[in-house]
């Protein structure tokens, strides 16, 4: 057990998803994994080990930001030996081409700052996938039809954000979409040798004020754990 899992030891798989919301870490182990048990619901941050197709995935919630996200990803990695991490969650469109229900599968994810920081300092460290997740991923979801936009995302510290100017510049340099986790994970795991990779489904466009109805919210979902597990295990 750490400070805020209370799995024990070995109840935590080598490839771990992470979902901001733990409730969708229950839906997704629920609909996606055989033998799925409740392995750690501290803070009520649910988590679920099984199988899927014969290999061994925990699904963690992560929580919102990337300090929540980092509490997280170095106790899984550190403490219980995690050695494969994505993140799968939604995200903001900050380009006209990427459109609601869309999969972006982030090489890298810029930010402000990160909990990082107290450690890089004026280092300005391009925080940055795995090649092989993201290759598998890249080629799992196009297989699977999904529509799919591969770049660089936005890791925001705030989601109702007083700064519009910031997101001009974002959408003048190319990134595709903004969410708030990618970042620090793609940073703890570099430090300590892990893969990571952010598959996200767009929910929300910032251009355009457009969202997806919850109605629709878990078949486009489906498609990126699909994506992700096909990766883990390509
Ligand atoms: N996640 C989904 N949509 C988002 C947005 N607009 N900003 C930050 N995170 C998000």
């Amino acid at each position: 057990m750490t400070i805020h899992i209370g799995a024990e030891p070995g109840q935590i798989a080598e490839t771990v998803l992470l979902p901001g919301d733990p409730y969708r870490a229950r839906w997704a182990a629920q609909t996606f994994l055989q033998g799925a048990e409740l392995v750690n619901e501290t803070r009520g941050m649910l988590a679920y080990t099984g199988t899927w197709k014969g290999n061994r995935v925990t699904i963690h919630g992560s929580g919102m930001g990337m300090a929540s996200m980092s509490i997280y990803a170095n106790e899984l990695i550190r403490d219980y030996g995690a050695k494969t991490l994505i993140r799968i969650g939604s995200a903001g469109a900050m380009q006209a081409h990427v459109q609601i229900r869309d999969l972006v599968i982030a090489m890298t994810a810029s930010t402000l700052s990160t909990p990082s920081a107290g450690i890089l300092r004026d280092l300005n460290l391009a925080p940055c996938a795995d090649w092989g997740l993201l290759h598998a991923a890249v080629t799992a979801a196009r297989a699977r039809g999904a529509r799919t936009h591969v770049g660089s995302i936005y890791s925001s510290d705030v989601f109702y954000d007083e700064r519009p100017d910031l997101n001009e510049i974002m959408t003048r340099h190319g990134v595709l979409a903004v969410e708030m986790e990618a970042a620090e994970l793609y940073l703890v795991a570099a430090r300590h040798q892990a893969r990571a990779l952010a598959v996200l489904t767009i929910s929300d466009h910032l251009l355009t004020g457009a969202a997806l109805p919850p109605s629709e919210r878990e078949q486009s979902f489906g498609d990126m754990v699909e994506t992700a597990l096909q990766a883990a295990f390509a």
